[in-house]
């Protein structure tokens, strides 16, 4: 790498539905127990974490009551409630646990509107600010299915002013186009990272339409990101590569808000400080050789 200093311009917040957050958030499912199950080893740390994110600046909290199940909403409610006013709190539904921690889909009718009001009640709400209807056609990628039916659901509860707004998760392209037919759509959640980047074509066409895109596993989920390129770059840059792995997604689109997960207060710290990590020009070329080099079909690099 040379020593070129360019600076890829960007922006700090961005519009997710009717609010502006910071567009560094925080995803919470990894503070229950181990695979997102049970509750968590040190309740006390989980919950100093969520308060040190706040504390921080992170206006963008990421939650499903299927985390724990309810452990995750729950620890939110202890430690944030009452809530600061501009903060986003972005939930998910569609999937339920059973007993040995597995993942089942629960997008009939009665499924999804018990999760609404199981979700409001944990969370100690009177309306979600924003609900992701999570696709279960694929449990680890998306794949092609009707989202009309369960997506209605969502839309009635809407109606009925218990949602503010609504979102996607691991969905198609031809799902949102489906789902923009039915209800407005403020942000879509699917897998992408520095080595994972189906999405690339996606996420440009929705920030063309102002949709903000969250990408889960922004650090590579349940085996972070670990590549010969990202340790130089972060080397050579004298920071972690964790914060190279979000500063370049910051750079990467103005419409993405990662939700890095952490349960560990010094990585929330590392992971909050990547948000003002510049990228030189040279430095984001250089990443760009991740993706070529690892297979798409994997979490980690
Ligand atoms: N829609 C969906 O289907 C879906 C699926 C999965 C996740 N999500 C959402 O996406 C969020 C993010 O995903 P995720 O938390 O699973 O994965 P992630 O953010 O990609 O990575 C989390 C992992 O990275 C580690 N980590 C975090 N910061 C670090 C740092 N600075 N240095 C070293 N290691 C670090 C964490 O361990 P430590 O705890 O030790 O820091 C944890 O093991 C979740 O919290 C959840 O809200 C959504």
């Amino acid at each position: 790498m040379s020593n070129i200093t360019n600076i890829t311009q960007r922006t700090t917040t961005y519009r997710l539905g009717d609010r502006i957050v910071n567009r560094l958030g925080y995803g919470a499912m990894q503070l229950c127990g181990p695979g997102a199950f049970g509750p968590p080893s040190d309740p006390d740390k989980a919950r100093a974490v969520l308060q040190a994110a706040v504390a921080g600046g992170i206006n963008h909290i990421d939650t499903s009551d299927y985390y724990g199940p309810h452990v995750t909403n729950h620890l939110i409610r202890q430690s944030l409630a009452p809530y600061q006013d501009d903060l986003v709190i972005v939930t998910k539904v569609g999937a339920k646990r059973g007993a040995d921690g597995s993942w089942h889909p629960a997008l009939s009718a009665a499924e999804l509107t018990q999760a609404v009001h199981d979700n409001l009640r944990h969370l100690g709400l009177e309306a979600l600010d924003v609900v992701n209807l999570r696709s279960m056609f694929g449990m680890l990628g998306p794949m092609e299915g009707s989202l009309e039916q369960p997506l209605s659901v969502l839309a009635e509860l809407r109606q009925q002013g218990l949602v503010r707004h609504i979102g996607l998760s691991n969905v198609t392209a031809t799902q949102i186009r489906e789902a923009r037919q039915i209800v407005p759509i403020v942000c879509v959640q699917n897998l992408y990272n520095l080595a994972h980047r189906s999405d690339d074509a996606l996420i440009d066409a929705l920030a063309q339409d102002g949709i903000a895109y969250v990408p889960y596993f922004p650090l590579g989920g349940f085996n972070p990101l670990q590549s010969a390129i990202l340790t130089y770059a972060a080397q050579w840059l004298d920071v972690t590569t964790m914060q190279v792995a979000l500063a370049w997604l910051l750079h990467r689109a103005p419409n993405i808000l990662p939700i890095p997960g952490t349960s560990s207060p010094p990585h929330l710290q590392e992971n909050i400080a990547a948000a003002t990590l510049e990228l030189p020009e040279d430095v984001l070329a250089y990443l760009d050789g991740i993706a070529s080099a690892e297979p798409q079909d994997s979490s980690s690099a």
